[in-house]
């Protein structure tokens, strides 16, 4: 299994959880959070200016998922949510050791397929 991390623009959220839910996935947590990537947060950088970190809001998708999934999620996520512009965000895909089903006890597979 992976547990697959997105960090996206706010904006593309919706467009995210629909492309997800086409492709069959049936459970996720998203987040609100921020972050910054290698422009520190600014959108332009000027000569001469004090240099500041600027937190960006973003959201966080984590999705955990069956080995043989994972690339279609982690397309399904890149493709829905570029627009090319700076700030689009990134894909990180962990090795997930265990999941578990609290209510049934499911392990695994079982817990992370509806
Ligand atoms: N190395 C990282 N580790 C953890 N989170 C990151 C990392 N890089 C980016 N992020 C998260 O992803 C968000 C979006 O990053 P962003 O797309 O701006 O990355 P970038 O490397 O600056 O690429 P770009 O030049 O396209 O903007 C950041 O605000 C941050 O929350
Ligand atoms: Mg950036």
């Amino acid at each position: 299994m992976k547990m697959i991390v997105a960090i996206v623009k706010p904006a593309v959220t919706e467009a995210v959880m629909d492309a997800l839910a086409e492709i069959g996935i049936s459970g996720l947590t998203v987040s609100e959070v921020k972050g910054h990537g290698r422009q520190k947060g600014q959108t332009e950088i000027y000569r001469g200016a004090e240099y500041q970190v600027t937190l960006v809001p973003k959201v966080r998708f984590e999705i955990a998922v069956e080995d043989a999934v994972a690339d279609s999620v982690v397309d399904t996520i890149s493709k829905t949510a570029s627009t090319g512009k700076i700030g689009d965000g990134k894909v990180f895909v962990m090795d997930l050791s265990s999941a578990m089903r609290i209510r049934t006890g499911e392990r695994d597979s079982e817990a992370i397929n509806a």
